[in-house]
């Protein structure tokens, strides 16, 4: 630091500290329930309504990094049952404890500072509440009825600790940063989430839940990639909405994971991604999996790995990581549509495949994917791909033309740097018609 940015810095801490007094009031004040309209599209069930909450508690923040879950948890026990709980902005908490909140009823938690979790990956191990999907953990579990989180404030998952301990063993735990477990009706909004050692969120047995202006950024400092970072997962969850939000992330921009129904995403920038994915499904023999009626409108897509995918598992067990493995597993995907996506730098425009996990496509289709894939519309896509698959532009093979059926691709204008519209195509019947494919025969396609 030169001496003038020292001096800047100085001044900064002392008018902030002599200011304090003045803002004590505003520290109290409570944010304004935001209402970000569901817009331009909706799902046709309405939201629960959500009452005025009647009294407040302030959290207190220990401050140098002290743990502050129990406080957290008193504030949020006062205020269960119709509070508003405050995080005063301008302040830092540490969670060093797993918090259990699915007991939450009728409560605001209105979060203008900032929470980061602590760095003990032993202690996270241990105590992360385990989802058993993917090996799935998270640092807290939010659940219950009627709970609305906003404030503008910032989560913070200390991920970079993680992320180097990812890269010595993969079958380490990593903290899921924003679990919502078991949910009846909610939002999540105005929040910045930093910093995920795995997933951003993860949504689970829940309906009825709205994410409205969030905005994820993270990333690792050394050479070990923060991995798997998607920006939601939506599982065994009915009506979420998922809007207006701007993710930099490092995998999945959104994902929809098995049984997830009624199901919209609208006005997203996705930038280092995987794209916005069905699946992956069939992972896990024996388990029936749905994506059902989901509506994905108006994303932008930048130097990403695809735009639109849909990934199932094949018939047969298949490796794709040590870490990830699976197939055999059935269910259906059904009713999906894209419309309105603007590419820039994006490896595939479009990838369909029934074969994740299995780079042997001979093998993948001795066993066709048990989970059927019908009615998907992808339309109104324009931009263009980058220069790793050129001439082709996108992916679409299933395992058998019997398990895919209904597929559109209409209106897609986008050209790979070498000007080329080109399609690996493999069993879906009818799809020549449809897109430019080549004859060349399967290339990549597992990402
Ligand atoms: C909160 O943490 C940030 C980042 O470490 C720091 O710059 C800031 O001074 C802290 N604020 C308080 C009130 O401790
Ligand atoms: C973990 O956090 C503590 C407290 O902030 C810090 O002293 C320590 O250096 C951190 N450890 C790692 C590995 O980053
Ligand atoms: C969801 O609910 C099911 C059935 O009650 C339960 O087995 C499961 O542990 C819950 N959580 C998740 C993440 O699936
Ligand atoms: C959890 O991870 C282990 C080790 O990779 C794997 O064998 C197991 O199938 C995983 N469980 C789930 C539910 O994915
Ligand atoms: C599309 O999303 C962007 C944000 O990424 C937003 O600025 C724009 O207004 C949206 N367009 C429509 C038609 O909703
Ligand atoms: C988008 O992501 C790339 C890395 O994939 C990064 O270099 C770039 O800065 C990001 N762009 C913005 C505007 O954040
Ligand atoms: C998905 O829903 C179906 C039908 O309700 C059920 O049979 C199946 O077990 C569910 N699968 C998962 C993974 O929850
Ligand atoms: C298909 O999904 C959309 C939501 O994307 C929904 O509005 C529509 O009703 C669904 N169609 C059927 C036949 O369920
Ligand atoms: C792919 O699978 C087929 C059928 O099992 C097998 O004959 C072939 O050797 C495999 N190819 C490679 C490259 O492993
Ligand atoms: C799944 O597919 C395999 C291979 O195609 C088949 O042998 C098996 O019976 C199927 N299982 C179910 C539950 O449909
Ligand atoms: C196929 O490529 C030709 C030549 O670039 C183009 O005129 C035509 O519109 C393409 N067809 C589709 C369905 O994109
Ligand atoms: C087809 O394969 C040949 C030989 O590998 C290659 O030169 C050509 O560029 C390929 N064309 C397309 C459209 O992939």
């Amino acid at each position: 630091m030169r001496i003038s940015e020292i001096l800047a810095v100085a001044l900064l801490q002392a008018s902030a500290a002599w200011s304090s007094p003045l803002e004590s009031n505003a520290i109290e004040a409570r944010s304004n329930r935001p209402h970000h309209p569901i817009k331009p599209h909706h799902l046709g069930k309405p939201f629960p309504q959500s009452p005025d909450r009647t009294k407040s508690c302030t959290v207190k923040a220990n401050g140098n990094g002290k743990d502050d879950s129990q406080n957290i948890l008193k504030a949020i026990k006062d205020c269960n049952n119709g509070g508003h709980v405050i995080f005063p902005k301008d302040k830092n908490f540490t969670i060093g404890t797993a918090l259990d909140l699915t007991f939450l009823k009728h409560i605001d938690l209105d979060i203008q500072g900032t929470i980061q979790f602590t760095n003990d990956t032993d202690y996270w191990q241990k105590n992360g509440f385990y989802q058993t999907y993917q090996n799935a953990t998270t640092f807290f579990q939010l659940g219950g009825q009627d709970v609305n989180v906003y404030g503008g404030g910032t989560l913070d998952g200390n991920g970079q600790v993680w992320y180097d301990l990812y890269a010595k063993d993969i079958y380490i735990l990593r903290p899921i940063l924003f679990g919502v477990i078991g949910l009846q009706g909610g939002s999540i909004e105005d929040l910045k989430l930093r910093y995920s050692p795995q997933w951003y969120n993860f949504i689970a047995n829940s309906t009825d839940v709205v994410y409205s202006n969030i905005d994820i950024a993270g990333g690792s400092v050394s050479s070990n990639v923060a991995k798997n970072t998607d920006g939601w997962d939506t599982y065994r969850s009915d009506n979420i909405v998922i809007q207006n939000s701007h993710i930099n992330n490092g995998d999945d921009c959104v994902s929809f994971k098995p049984n997830s129904t009624n199901i919209l995403v609208q006005n997203l920038w996705c930038n280092g991604s995987h794209g916005i994915s069905v699946g992956s499904l069939g992972q896990y023999v024996g388990e029936v999996d749905y994506v059902k009626n989901v509506y994905v409108y108006n994303v932008s897509m930048s130097n990403a790995s695809d735009g639109a995918r849909i990934k199932v598992w094949p018939g047969s067990a298949s490796a794709l990581s040590g870490d990830l493995q699976g197939g055999g597993g059935s269910g259906a995907v059904q009713n999906i549509t894209y419309d309105t996506m603007v590419l820039s730098n994006v490896d595939y425009a479009i990838e369909i495949t029934q074969c994740y996990g299995q780079k042997n496509i001979t093998l993948c289709n001795e066993y066709p994917s048990n989970l059927t894939i019908s009615d998907i519309t992808i339309k109104n896509f324009s931009g263009t791909t980058s220069k790793t698959y050129d001439p082709l532009i996108g992916y679409l093979v299933c395992s058998s033309p019997t398990v895919c059926s209904d597929i559109n691709i209409e209106n897609v204008n986008v050209k790979s740097p070498s000007g080329t519209n080109l399609y690996t195509c493999g069993s879906i019947t009818g799809i020549e018609s449809q897109v430019n494919c080549t004859t060349n025969g399967t290339k990549g396609g597992n990402s």
